[in-house]
């Protein structure tokens, strides 16, 4: 395997004990998985897809591990991945090999009965590359085929590797590297193709989804979700009739946005392939589409033929989108009978904050109800099929007021899970609000982060009661959502939000992972909590189940990160725990333990500050546009990344070196040199020692 930079001292000790085992064990990693077969009287149950089939579900039929017995679930093993980045992957399981995705679009498969890593594969993304990241460096997961693994990398590459051993088969540019396209999303299968998107729309991209063959990566079609420079004329007609609804540009020079950065379904029976649209970009619609108009495909659920390409339906969710409202979010197929008809129906609960029901043939609305707290609109109009907006939402004439859902969304990429058996829809849901307002500042910086929105407003403020106030409206829970009644059954509160995907089964039970570093069973019809386990970080990512050797098993990777562990600082109220990365795998009676973790202590020792209250000031607003997104609002890091309040008297000598020259660029603090002027890079270090003293002073 090329290593083209320097590894992180734990990845080579991964690579050491790669070879070692390969000493050990004559037989390639993949001969000595098969030569243990299961015994034949119970098959395996294993989890293939990403969603567990092409309706995303993510329930599972298993039911030996049920509300009964969930008291004696137990680690049965677990393995350390050498980063400290955000986990976002659905593990898959095949073949009694579990393949899974890390931080950075690295790659690893683990023999599933002992945990043994079989193999890893670095695409070798460029540490650099991170500024062009919204979201963290992470990857959502592997697609597999006849024994192929095909996942995307964080700079747009689609690559193929062979199963058994990890090589590569092939690879592709799926983006311009001209422009800070990323993958995070996994890619789908239909038929003979690869679907996958990319995302990227807030650093300046124009969103598409395109497929690619299996068998060698030619592209088969692309479909663009937004219109270009009409200048250039259409690539479809599908993006000249969106193009009529948006004006006044010129859009096309920042991208317009539109990113499939997320999910995906596909329906066999009618040849459906289902993608969810994201936000606008900038997010200011003001300023990206200044004549107003629907925006065409932002915020959209898209209906197209897998075989060419070609639209089919689509529904908006927000039209003239101006608050990052993706409809990216995970989408479930089901059958259900609504109004004593039975429907096939597609079911979403964007950013937006309300769950939508449409007919999956069709694209007609069906229900569209708040799910979360939803301040921006007073309803969805059920004769037009659009939201009935609240007055004053649109800042035109000044901020808007606290305003929900925020950016962050009502629910975000965290998967959702249905459950056939309760008809239920489990959520991940938060309430997190905002303060839009206009940046009369703004100009675009290509590679940066561009919303056209002014950060300053949204930032908490240091007033204790206008702080304590903002926390009292942010929450997360568990939403058991029924999507025939329109209506929430139950819900679980958690201390705060950004909490983990879902997976449900047939042993009634609920699977989550949590901001509190908790993993927690529940019962799926009313929410009880029947066990937890103590995973010593925050999860995201969403559990998978399986059956090996008569045998089932619960997977779930751990390891805090995402958008908001990155961006939220005191708004994600679970407290900081520091991002471990790992792979749990738990059974009936397992006896593994995790070793003892260390609880981090941040100490505040800031040096003398020098600068002026004006220069405090204009640090802040450099630190608003170019470092909140990785460390946190306020300097309070949720974390993921580096609390810089805690800085050491050396870190701060280093700040330039740092800062303007990217010393730390390997592990994914770029240097802004290009950007910003020593005198700047001076500021932004009187902001963090101004935090710094603040911190000392609350602590003391
Ligand atoms: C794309 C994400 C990202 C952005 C944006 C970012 N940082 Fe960082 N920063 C990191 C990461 C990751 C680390 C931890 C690096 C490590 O562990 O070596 C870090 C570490 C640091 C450190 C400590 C380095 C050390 O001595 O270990 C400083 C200082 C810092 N960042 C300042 C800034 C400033 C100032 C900005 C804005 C101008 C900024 N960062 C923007 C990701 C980011």
């Amino acid at each position: 395997m090329p290593h083209g930079y320097r590894l992180p001292g734990l990845l080579l000790a991964v690579c050491f004990c790669l070879a070692a085992c390969d000493r050990s064990t004559p037989e390639s990693p993949s001969e000595a998985v098969q030569l243990t077969p299961p015994p034949a009287a119970i098959p395996d149950i294993e989890w293939r897809t990403h969603g567990n089939g092409p309706d995303e579900q993510r329930y599972s039929a298993l039911d030996q591990i049920n509300t009964d017995n969930v008291a004696k679930l137990g680690l049965d093993w677990y393995f350390d991945y050498p980063t400290n980045r955000g986990l976002e992957a659905t593990p898959l399981v095949i073949d009694g090999v579990i393949y899974t995705t890390g931080s950075w679009s690295m790659v690893f498969a683990h023999d599933a009965r002992s945990g043994e890593l079989l193999w890893f594969y670095d695409p070798e993304v460029p540490r650099n590359w991170a500024v062009h990241l919204c979201c963290d460096v992470v990857n959502r997961g592997v697609a597999y085929n006849d024994g192929k693994l095909f996942f995307g990398t964080l700079d747009g590459r689609l690559i193929a590797l062979e199963a058994s051993s990890g090589k590569k088969v092939w690879e592709v540019q799926t983006t311009d590297r001209e422009r800070p396209y990323s993958i995070t999303g996994a890619p789908r299968i239909v038929k003979d193709r690869l679907i996958i998107g990319n995302g990227g729309s807030e650093l300046g991209v124009r969103g598409y989804v395109s497929a690619y063959a299996l068998k060698d990566g030619e592209m088969l079609w692309r479909f663009y979700t937004v219109p270009g420079n009409p200048e250039d004329g259409f690539e479809t007609p599908a993006v000249e009739r969106a193009a009529e609804t948006w004006g006044g540009g010129p859009w096309w020079e920042i991208g317009g946005g539109g990113t499939v950065w997320d999910s995906i379904a596909y329906d066999p029976d009618l040849n459906l392939l289902y993608i969810g649209v994201g936000n606008g970009a900038p997010w200011n619609q003001q300023i990206r589409s200044p004549e107003g108009g629907d925006n065409l495909y932002l915020s959209s659920i898209v209906a197209l033929n897998p075989d060419d390409g070609r639209y089919v339906w689509h529904y908006q969710t927000t039209p003239g989108e101006s608050w990052d409202y993706t409809a990216t979010q995970h989408m479930i197929l089901a059958d259900l009978e609504v109004k004593g008809e039975q429907r096939k129906v597609i079911m979403q609960a964007p950013k937006n904050g309300f769950f939508y029901v449409l007919d999956r043939a069709t694209g007609e609305l069906l229900s569209a109800e708040p799910y979360a707290t939803v301040t921006w609109a007073t309803h969805v109009d059920m004769e037009t099929g659009r939201p009935v907006e609240a007055d004053g939402v649109r800042y035109t004439d000044g901020p808007t007021g606290l305003h929900l859902p925020g950016p962050i969304g009502g629910h975000n990429w965290h998967p959702m899970s249905y459950n056939p058996d309760t008809g239920l829809v489990y959520i991940p849901k938060q309430d997190v609000p905002w303060i839009f307002a206009t940046d009369e500042q703004f100009s675009y910086r290509e590679g940066y982060w561009n919303t056209g929105t002014d950060a300053a407003p949204a930032s908490m403020p240091d007033d204790p009661t206008i702080q304590a106030a903002v926390l009292g409206m942010v929450r997360g829970s568990i939403v058991a959502w029924d999507p025939v009644a329109a209506e929430t059954r139950w819900e679980v509160e958690h201390a705060g939000p950004w909490n983990g995907g879902m997976l449900s089964t047939a042993g009634d039970l609920l699977f989550q992972g949590n901001a509190e570093g908790q993993f927690v069973a529940y019962r799926t019809d009313n929410g009880e909590e029947l066990w937890s386990f103590d995973a010593q970080t925050g999860i995201v990512a969403p559990p998978v189940t399986y059956r090996l050797d008569g045998e089932q098993y619960v997977a779930v990777v751990a390891g805090w990160g995402g958008a908001l562990a990155l961006v939220g600082g005191d708004a994600l109220k679970a407290g900081a725990i520091p991002n471990r990365s790992r792979l749990l795998v738990f059974k009936l009676d397992g006896t593994k333990q995790l070793p003892p973790a260390v609880a981090p202590q941040l100490v505040f020792d800031p040096p003398p500050q020098s600068g002026s209250a004006e220069q405090i000031a204009a640090g802040k607003d450099l630190y608003l546009r170019y470092c909140v997104f990785c460390h946190g609002d306020a300097a309070v890091s949720g974390g993921a990344t580096t609390d810089l309040r805690g800085l050491s008297r050396e870190q701060h000598n280093d700040w330039l070196a740092t800062v303007l020259g990217g010393k730390h660029w390997q592990n994914g603090m770029v240097g802004f040199g290009g950007e910003l002027d020593e005198a700047q890079a001076r500021n932004i270090q009187s902001y963090i020692i101004e935090r710094a003293e603040r911190a000392k002073a609350a602590q003391e």
